[in-house]
This record gives structure tokens, C-alpha cells and sequence, in this order.
């Protein structure tokens, strides 16, 4: 007789079990995300039920001859760039981001691009009617485009469609969470539907070769099964992030198979849809004067791409007993730490005073090499002292306060000579090759060097 199907709670965000139900999610920390499932017996027809004896397979050499992937090129340059030279055929790729950041508008872009190059292209919209994507179409200019499109949510009809028409080169799933198949008996975007919607997809795509790209939409409150539940099932993983009050928005590769997975994309949402940008230093620089105190331009790396991007700094005496320290595009950690390096090795105290730290045009940086830039704009806030306009800076500080070297300095170097810069501070030890030799240099070893060339901060 066949077991009562058992129930646990799944964590929405990470896919964590629990066998009771928690508040905040053991496994990730997020609140209010679990949610009651029935455990998925194994898929029918699977011979899990059965203990069955296994075939012999044919173990092989690491040395075998392994091709380069073909890849399809996406005729959208920096999406070329984030997966590192076109779209795999076979491949899964997911898109996670905020609902309204512009992952459909991409999508569509990319099916009509695809489908102008003789390529098959299949759009599953599960969130829109397909009156309102051709709406999109409409304006975006790309109605004329040979883009095959439905309005779908039910799995098996998404898979006998695929199997039924011409094979397809591209196929679009907008978004993975609004999909469901009846063999399962949970909601549509619970973590079981999700995985297993997604597991069919890829499973398809790679019998047919066929290029899969799954939308998976991030959400805050748990509501939905978040992008996380099925990164480890596809090949390609890209975030699409930025501020909605901006227009910048970056495409960000967080897991790639076939390509590195530090490259960022940079467009910007424009009325006629998403444009590249093929120079975003010019973008994230802001509009500088050169008169007000607390802005220092950090020389960044994303990837192979040189990025200059300038970050602002406010320092101003607090009136509560714990100041506020708030950051935006930045790690918060971070700031607190290069607080207390400036505290603790330069005679710098900032306990009396509110801190905010911002990366403009909305791009978040993770790079360790941005240190010596948010310390100076600190430094320079806090002394009321404007820092040079033609100066870049960069160099990870290490607690002790000295200032550790960074990867890439001639090609940061090589992007500040190219818009203007005449000067840079950089870490004193490592290489420089003639890329710095048209800038004034300053090496420092220790952060009070820096502390010290922008003046009295007290
Ligand atoms: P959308 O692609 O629907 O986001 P997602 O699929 O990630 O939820 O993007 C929606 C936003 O983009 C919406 O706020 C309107 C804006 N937008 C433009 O500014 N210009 C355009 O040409 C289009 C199509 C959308
Ligand atoms: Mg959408």
C-alpha cells in the first residue's frame, strides 16, 4: 500500500527542509519563508521504488578531446560579454532580478535578434497575455521580428508544444515561477514546482539542443520560490540588477559553465527598451565639479572591463548616541571595518559623527580594491577638503591600515589615462608598466599616508 505522501516545510529563498515550521529559515536566515509541501514521490516510470540493479557505464580520461562549445551569438553585445561569447545550445541559462528591472524587456530584445538570424526562438510568457508582449514589441520597434510567442503556465503544454513544432534554437521561459504541472500537488512558484518545472525544461533542452533561458524573479518576502532554488540545476547563472530610479542596469554573471563568471553587462533602460552601454566609466562618474569635499574616483575592475565609478561620502556630527553609518552599493561590513582602521592605526575618529557612503549610478561594488577610494572620500568629507577632480584612487586596506596590493593596476591605470585623469593613488607594492608612466603616481604603504595628504581631519 502506498505511503500517505509526507509534508515538511521548504524554505522559499534557499530550498532549506525543515520538519516544522520556524519564523526565520535555519539554513539562510530569511524570515518568513517557509512554506508547507508535500514531498514529490519519485517521478513515475524513474525505477526509484524499486531497488533495480545498475548498468555498467563506459568511465573515460580526463584527457579526451574536449571542443570548445559552439556557442550562438546573441547580437547583443554585452550579453556576448556576460556569458562569455554567445549562448551555449543545450545550455540552461537563468535570469534572476527584481520584478520591473527589465528582464522581460532583455528577453524579448534577445528572441528578436535571435529569430532576425534565421534562429528559432520561442517566448513563454506566463506573466503576461500575449497581447501585452506584443504591446512591448510594439514599442520597443521589433513587431516584424519572426518571434514564435504564447501565453503559457502549464508545463506539459510548454514541453508537447516544444516537441510538436520546428526544433527550436532559443526558448524563453518568462518567468520559471508562474509554471506547474499537475503531477505535483503544490502551488505554482512553491519550491517543488519550480525545481521540477525546471528540471523537464532542462532535461528537454538538452535532448534537443536547444538553448533554454529561465527568468526567475527575486523576491523579498518569500511569497515565490527565489532564483537560488535552481542555480545549481543550470549552466549559466546572470543577475540583472539596479536602482528603479535610475535608468542603469547591470547584467551580472554570478555562475558560468562555459565562460567567466565575473563579467558584467551594462545597459541602460531607455524608452525604446534596453541600450548598451559600451562605455560605463563615463556613466558612473556622476556629475563632478571638483568643489565639493567627499567624492573620490575608484579606479574598478569588473571582470576584464576597466570601470571608473565615483563614490560620495557624507561625515557630518551626530546627534544620537550610536551615529548612523548607511551605504548604498557597497558592503556595510566593510565600511564599519575602514571606521575602525582609521580609528584605530591613522588617529582618525569618526564616533562622533554619522557616516554615508554611496557608489554613484546605482552599481554595487564588491571589489576589496575600492578601500583606498572610500577612505578617501571619508577623509575628504570629514576635513571639508575637496580632493582633486583628476585623481583616481585604489588599493585594499588591511587592518593594520596597510594598504595591500590590487590585481589589474595597469589596465585601471590605462582607463584613467583614457577619460582624463591626470593623477592616481595606488598601493606601493606591485607592478607598473608604462601605463602609468603619463600619470602622476603616489604609491602608499599605509593608509596614514593618505590620511596625512588630505589634511587636518579634526
Ligand atoms: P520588464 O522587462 O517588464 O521587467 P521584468 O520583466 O524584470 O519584471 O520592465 C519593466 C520596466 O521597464 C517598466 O517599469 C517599464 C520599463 N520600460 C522602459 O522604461 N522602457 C521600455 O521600452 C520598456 C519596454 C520598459
Ligand atoms: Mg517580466
Amino acid at each position: 500500500m502506498a505511503k500517505p505522501a509526507k509534508s515538511s516545510f521548504v524554505c522559499q529563498n534557499c530550498g532549506g527542509l525543515s520538519t516544522r515550521w520556524v519564523g526565520k529559515c535555519p539554513a539562510c536566515g530569511e524570515w518568513n519563508t517557509l512554506v508547507e509541501e508535500t514531498a514529490a514521490g519519485p517521478p513515475p516510470g524513474s525505477g526509484l521504488t524499486r531497488s533495480t540493479r545498475g548498468r555498467v557505464i563506459a568511465l573515460e580520461t580526463l584527457a579526451a578531446q574536449a571542443e570548445a562549445p559552439p556557442r550562438h551569438p546573441t547580437g547583443i553585445d554585452e550579453l556576448d560579454r556576460v556569458t562569455g561569447g554567445g549562448i551555449v545550445p543545450g545550455s540552461a541559462l537563468l535570469i534572476g532580478g527584481e520584478p520591473g528591472i527589465g528582464k522581460s524587456t532583455l528577453l524579448l530584445q534577445l528572441a528578436a535578434s535571435f529569430a532576425g538570424r534565421r534562429r528559432r526562438a520561442v517566448y513563454f510568457s506566463g506573466e503576461e497575455a500575449a497581447a501585452q508582449v506584443r504591446l512591448r514589441a510594439e514599442r520597443l520597434g521589433l513587431c516584424d521580428a519572426p518571434v514564435a510567442l504564447a501565453s503559457e503556465t502549464n508545463l506539459a503544454n510548454i514541453l508537447a508544444t516544444l516537441a510538436d513544432g520546428a526544433p527550436a534554437d532559443l526558448i524563453i521561459i518568462d518567468s520559471i515561477q508562474t509554471l506547474w504541472s499537475d503531477a505535483l500537488d503544490a502551488a505554482p512558484g512553491t519550491v517543488s514546482q519550480v525545481r521540477a518545472a525546471s528540471q523537464s525544461l532542462i532535461r528537454f533542452a538538452k535532448l534537443t539542443g536547444a538553448a533554454l533561458i529561465l527568468v526567475g524573479h527575486v523576491t523579498k518576502d518569500g511569497q515565490i520560490a527565489g532564483p537560488k532554488v535552481i542555480e545549481h540545476m543550470v549552466d549559466t547563472v546572470l543577475y540583472f540588477e539596479g536602482d528603479r530610479g535610475q535608468s542603469y542596469r547591470i547584467l551580472r554573471a554570478v555562475k558560468n559553465r562555459f565562460g567567466p563568471s565575473d563579467e558584467i553587462g551594462v545597459f541602460e533602460m531607455a524608452s525604446e527598451g534596453l541600450r548598451e552601454v559600451a562605455n560605463p566609466s563615463e556613466l558612473f562618474l556622476g556629475d563632478r565639479d571638483g568643489k565639493s569635499p567627499g567624492a573620490a574616483v575608484f579606479a574598478g575592475v569588473e571582470g576584464t572591463r576597466p570601470l571608473l565609478v565615483e563614490m560620495q561620502a557624507l561625515v557630518a556630527p551626530t546627534s544620537l548616541g550610536t551615529p548612523r553609518r548607511a551605504v548604498i552599493g557597497w558592503d556595510a561590513n566593510r565600511l564599519s571595518m575602514l571606521i575602525a582602521v582609521l580609528d584605530a592605526r591613522c588617529g582618525v575618529s569618526l564616533a562622533q559623527h554619522d557616516v554615508y557612503l554611496n557608489v554613484a549610478g546605482g552599481l554595487k561594488i564588491t571589489e576589496p580594491a575600492a578601500d583606498l577610494a572610500a577612505a578617501a572620500a571619508l577623509l575628504s568629507s570629514l576635513s571639508g577638503a575637496a580632493l582633486p577632480i583628476d585623481t583616481v584612487y585604489f588599493g585594499e586596506i588591511s587592518l593594520s591600515g596597510a594598504v595591500r596590493p590590487a590585481g589589474h593596476m595597469s589596465t585601471r591605470l590605462r582607463e584613467a589615462r583614457k577619460l582624463g585623469f591626470a593623477s592616481a593613488f595606488v598601493p606601493a607594492a606591485g607592478d607598473l608598466d608604462s601605463a602609468a608612466a603619463k600619470l602622476a603616481i603616489t604609491r602608499l604603504s599605509h593608509l596614514k599616508e593618505l590620511a596625512e595628504s588630505i589634511g587636518p581631519c579634526q
